[in-house]
């Protein structure tokens, strides 16, 4: 979603004239598009804050947009003094504002609005994936979560919007569309003459756009998967047999205290669903160790499951306390070495679950699109449908190849082009 906002941002700021550099002592403006979801962002935010501040130029104007500005609000003026705007993730769209008045402060952390959406010039290239939201915000109040108070709650965009933005992303340049949404699934519109809409219209959609060639979506909650949605991932060639769909843990008991809607045997019910419709599927997943009052025996739970459901990609993290959340003052804190020890032991499972996959897809042959040249530029990266960055040397690359893999690590694949 980070991205996203940044793309439009800097339509916003180029369309003002604006011209982008990666040195902060060249630029009139400054801004950290910043996420709150752990302390560890936000610290990271204060202390780059400090950095830029003694790198730019005096006249330069400087602040912060997105979820840790909401978090802060007008105390981020009081932490640095010269700051100059302090934009929620609503609310950037009235950067301009700012460019006009330097001498003030602009502070906007209202919610409630998606009309930044309309209010942003569109962009004018695409990168080959274009992030496209559906809906902001959440009504899921998942216990240590700061979102439904950083982006609200949840509004679904018009699916004609949509739509637009996605035909428009299409035409520009995009051969992969990841549709995005805190709680994607949850997406449902109305129009005017009272036809409701899903995600699963929007993919089907999508789909007959000639030159789109692969659809995803992130971040999906299990309970509100829906039979529509789950039966394209059996007959739309175009969907990547590949989802995101969190677990956070393993344990009934921390789930219950999670504020999760679901139990592990409903999520594993939903997971076979998925493989019955869709064999090839593949899942990745979110998890949260140490929250408040995991037990040694949840902790093994969430280890199991790990195990059990075999996710090929997931990301975990130590529970982080946040304001504006109920776990942050739950009994039983759970103690910073114990949480490093749960992660390390976690990751463990997770990579060996990931090399055994990687080293599974060798000799096999995929359709990819091209990401990009790597650290050195002599070789290529392209993405497999199941995300996988898998390298290659080539003189031309192309927007998508077909590639045959022939070795693989923990973290990459390499693979020859084949005609
Ligand atoms: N501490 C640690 N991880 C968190 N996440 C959300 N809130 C917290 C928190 N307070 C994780 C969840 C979520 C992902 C985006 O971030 O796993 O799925
Ligand atoms: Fe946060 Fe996701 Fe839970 Fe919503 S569903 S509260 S975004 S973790």
């Amino acid at each position: 979603m980070n991205v996203y906002d940044g793309q439009r941002i800097a339509a916003m700021l180029e369309h003002h004239g604006f011209i982008q550099t990666d040195n902060v002592a060249d630029a009139d403006i400054i801004l950290l598009n910043t996420c709150a979801v752990r302390a560890k962002a936000t610290d990271k935010v204060y202390s780059a804050l400090g950095r830029i501040r003694l790198a730019k130029k005096p006249d330069a104007i400087y602040g912060i947009i997105g979820c840790v500005a909401r978090e802060s609000g007008s105390d981020a003026f009081r932490k640095i003094k010269d700051l100059n705007f302090v934009l929620g993730p609503q609310s950037y769209h009235k950067l301009p504002e700012i460019l006009s008045d330097p001498d003030n402060k602009l502070l906007d952390i209202n919610l409630g609005g998606i009309e930044k959406f309309d209010e942003l010039p569109p962009i004018s290239t695409s990168p080959l994936v274009a992030y496209i939201p559906v809906q902001e915000g959440c009504n899921h109040c998942c216990t240590y979560c700061i979102v439904p108070y950083t982006r609200g709650p949840e509004i679904s965009r018009p699916f004609s919007d949509i739509m637009a933005e996605t035909m428009h992303a299409a035409d520009i340049g995009a051969i992969e569309i990841c549709f995005l949404g805190q709680n994607v699934n949850g997406y449902k519109f109305t129009d005017e003459s009272g036809k409701t809409y899903k995600l699963s219209d929007v993919i089907q959609e999508t789909a007959k756009i000639d030159s789109v060639k692969r659809i995803r979506f992130t971040s999906s909650y299990p309970t509100e998967m829906t039979d529509d949605l789950i039966n394209l991932f059996g007959h739309e060639k175009k969907l990547l047999p590949f989802l995101n769909m969190p677990i956070q843990s393993g344990s009934d008991n921390i789930l219950k205290k999670m504020n999760r809607q679901y139990n592990i045997d409903e999520y594993m019910a939903l997971i076979n669903k998925f493989k019955t419709v869709c064999p090839d599927i593949q899942i990745s997943s979110d998890f949260i160790v140490g929250f408040p009052g995991e037990s040694n025996e949840d902790f093994e739970q969430t280890c199991d499951i790990a195990k059990r459901v075999g996710y090929i990609n997931s990301y975990s993290f130590k529970y982080s306390p946040r304001p504006h959340t109920a776990a942050a003052i739950m009994q039983n804190q759970i103690p910073e070495n114990i949480k490093s020890e749960r992660l390390i032991k976690l990751d463990s499972i997770l990579n060996d679950r990931q090399r055994e996959f990687n080293l599974f897809c060798v000799d096999k042959t995929f359709d990819c699109l091209y990401e990009g040249p790597d650290k050195t530029g002599t070789h290529q990266i392209y993405r497999t449908p199941y995300m996988q960055p898998c390298i290659v040397t080539s003189n031309t690359p192309s927007p998508m190849a077909r590639i045959k893999i022939t070795s693989a690590n923990k973290s990459c694949l390499h693979g020859k082009i084949i005609d």
